[in-house]
């Protein structure tokens, strides 16, 4: 085993103008995966973020909603946790780039820069709003483009004939604060010398070489876009220097030394990852600079293909002449897009993150089909609905819990739990099946999730295919053959196992659901394809992902009425006792394994529950239905439609116990939300009599009774 690694780890610090969107929850998902990954390694890792809360732009949305920029930042990092807890993402800290610790070390940095001298003061000429008294961004000035004469283009280029241009090239240029005519005047401004031949030198060498964990800094396509930019081998190339100032008023660090002038916020964005960092230590009781002085800690960050340039050039430039610690490694990721269109917030489209988890949908299938997308390389990943939904469907549902809904309940029926020596011959069967963990580790570490996936998922197609063809459910028929059953069901469950393992840095949840079951902790990597010892006792199998109902992936799309998201629990719903009995079991019919029984397993799935009638009424339009509401001992009855009109009259029913199935999924019918059924008897030949009888329940029975 290699020495365990320490690492800082970071996402992007978001701009705290907005929500999030799915992009920010991409990589945070992205990075999240392979820090848990690392820790299963036995690495220890420091996961931070921020808000990035300065710049004109908070500072004038904040003039908008009437508050200061400080109460806007605090409005947004006031919501950052819901999507944090909701989709599983632990970062071990999240600060602000408005707080003490980036403001020492942003002026410790400059002034260090400074004392290498690397820092010039020049005078510019800018475009000054009269009104707003500011100087003005090129995105704050429009006018006419200078090439094509289309109105209203921004201060950079024009969105009509493609023309890029300086914004004092603008014909009839306005301010779009205020819409006065901007002024040239000239103002003192700081730059970080990047043409420097010292810069240019150090970041040829720094760019193309190896990171502490002995590989690259830079992805392949990066590094050459990095090339690029720093002029390839040519003795004359350059770097422009970099406008590190902006004029008061300015929402942002002052410069030392310099009343009025402010950091740019792109100079103290990403020195907001050492100021979080900073902040967790303090917390954490680490030393921060002892950390960071360390020279075998490593620094990573993932960022989105957007904001390279900042990240490969500025960045390190700043560390390295600061005479601190450079990244390791710059994991550059594409966008995600839906349906192969780009997502932007203010064209409205895409999926929000924040719907997704108020609509009740996992977090763990989101988590999982990103990964299953994502590669090593700066590649757009499309959110496409209906590959979402097939996806999860058939590798979670189909693949993975199917091993352990299959063969976990035997063994607890029949052995108390307790495992049996798996059969090798079978375990070497699955080893030869797919690449194996160490394999799969090193897909993990390069971020080559999808394929880590597939090879995941090769295993439990093995393991499947072996429970086929084992039968245990013919097995189990048969006293004489418990050894065999044992062994089966061992040998799968210890397969199952293994792939909660491997799948254990993508769905943390329902993998420690799953550990939970089979009374295990989340070990480290190595643990995976030893077999549990004989005589490991395993918990009972509870139910631990439902499929994706691809009409709630609808309302997520908003393409679909809004239905309310089925309660937490007990998922109701479904069709009215007595009506259409033999389509329902035709349909059970076709799931059975084997020849027209189903497994206790299978049985276990439905969550039948004693209900009290609390109210009855007839439906209006309807002949056949009863509104029915019932207590089952949740917070709030259940409202059930049944086809039990002709049978029963409403006041006769009022508080009688009965059975309903509590985790149908609820249905939308003409009258309301059906949340569940009732169960009654009926002769299914309507030649010999259409009565209906509703279930009971012998007295002592109470409401929510489990029924199995
Ligand atoms: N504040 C800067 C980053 C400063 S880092 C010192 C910023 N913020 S951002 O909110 O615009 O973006 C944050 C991260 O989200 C960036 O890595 C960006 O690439 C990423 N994404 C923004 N939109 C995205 C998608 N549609 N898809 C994937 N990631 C995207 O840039
Ligand atoms: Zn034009």
């Amino acid at each position: 085993m290699a020495r365990p690694r320490t690492l800082f780890v970071t996402t992007a610090l978001p701009y705290a103008n907005g929500a999030f969107h799915v992009g920010h929850i991409m990589e945070y998902i992205q990075a999240d995966i392979w820090v848990r990954f690392q820790r299963m390694r036995g690495n220890t890792v420091h996961f931070v973020g921020a808000d990035d809360a300065h710049g004109a732009p908070i500072m004038i949305a904040a003039e908008k909603a009437g508050c200061t920029p400080q109460e806007f930042v605090a409005g947004i990092a006031g919501n950052r946790k819901t999507y944090f807890d909701g989709f599983h993402i632990a970062f071990d800290h999240w600060h602000s780039t408005d707080s003490p610790e980036n403001v020492e070390l942003s002026q410790g940095i400059y002034l260090a820069l400074k004392g290498a001298g690397l820092i010039d003061r020049r005078e510019i000429e800018q475009f000054y709003d009269p009104v707003k008294g500011m100087f003005l961004a090129d995105r704050y000035i429009k006018g006419k483009c200078p090439k094509c004469g289309a109105p209203d283009q921004y201060g950079d280029s024009c969105e009509v004939c493609g023309a890029v241009y300086a914004p004092t090239d603008l014909i009839e240029p306005f301010s779009a604060l205020s819409g006065a005519t901007p002024e040239l005047r000239r103002s003192e401004h700081f730059f970080f010398r990047l043409s420097d031949p010292r810069c240019v030198a150090f970041l040829r060498e720094w760019t193309r070489s190896n990171g502490r964990h002995g590989g690259p800094r830079l992805q392949p396509e990066v590094l050459a876009k990095a090339r690029e930019w720093l002029g390839g081998e040519d003795p004359q190339g350059r770097l422009a220097d970099w406008d590190i100032s902006r004029d008061a008023p300015y929402f942002g660090i002052e410069i030392p030394g310099e009343p009025g002038k402010y950091f740019y916020v792109w100079l103290d964005a990403p020195i907001g990852y050492l100021a979080s960092l900073k902040a967790y230590c303090g917390r954490a009781d680490i030393d921060f600079d002892a950390l960071m002085n360390d020279d075998t800690v490593e620094q990573v960050h993932f960022i989105g293909k957007d904001i390279i340039y900042f990240h490969v050039l500025f960045w390190p430039a700043m560390l390295h002449f600061a005479g601190r610690k450079t990244p390791d490694q710059v994991n550059v990721h594409g966008f995600i897009t839906a349906s192969g269109e780009k997502m932007s917030k203010s064209r409205g489209t895409g999926i929000s993150p924040l719907r997704y988890l108020e609509l009740g949908l996992n977090p763990d299938w989101l988590r999982y089909y990103i990964a299953a997308k994502l590669n090593s390389h700066v590649e757009d990943v499309d959110f496409n609905p209906d590959d979402f939904v097939a996806r999860v469907n058939s590798d979670l549902v189909g693949k993975l819990v199917n091993i352990a809904s299959r063969c976990s309940n035997f063994l607890v029926r029949r052995f108390g739990g307790r495992l049996g020596e798996p059969d090798p011959q079978a375990i070497a069967g699955f080893a030869a099946a797919w690449a194996g963990p160490e394999a799969v580790a090193r897909l993990y570490e390069q971020r080559d999730y999808g394929k880590a996936i597939r090879e995941i998922m090769q295993y439990a197609d093995a393991i499947n295919q072996y429970v086929d063809t084992a039968r245990p459910w013919d097995v189990a028929k048969d006293p004489a053959a418990g050894e065999a059953l044992q062994r089966i069901c061992s040998t799968a469950i210890n397969g199952f196992r293994d792939l909660v393992l491997l799948l254990a840095p993508v769905m943390p949840a329902t993998t420690g659901r799953a550990l939970e079951q089979l009374s295990l902790t989340l070990p480290g990597w190595s643990a995976i394809g030893t077999p549990l010892p004989a005589g490991h006792v395993i918990g009972p199998y509870a139910h631990l992902m439902t499929r994706i109902d691809g009409k709630a992936v609808d309302r997520l799309l908003g393409i679909a009425e809004d239905a309310p998201a089925p309660a937490a629990g007990g998922q109701g719903g479904g069709k009215a006792a007595g009506s259409d009995a033999a389509t329902r079991k035709d349909k059970d019919k076709a799931a059975v394994p084997g020849e027209g029984f189903v497994g206790i397993e299978d049985f276990a799935k439905l969550d039948l529950r004693i209900a009290r009638i609390v109210s009855a009424a007839r439906v209006e339009g309807s002949k056949k239905l009863l509104q029915l509401s019932l207590d089952i001992g949740e917070e709030r009855p259940r409202q059930v439609f049944s086809g039990i009109q002709s049978a029963y009259a409403p006041e006769d029913i009022v508080g009688r116990l009965t059975v309903m199935i509590a985790n149908l999924a609820p249905r939308k019918m003409k009258f309301g939300i059906s949340e569940g059924m009732v169960l009654s008897a009926g002769h299914e030949d309507p030649e010999r009599g259409t009565g209906i009888y509703l279930l009971s329940a012998d007295s002592g029975a109470e409401p929510g009774m489990r029924i199995g």
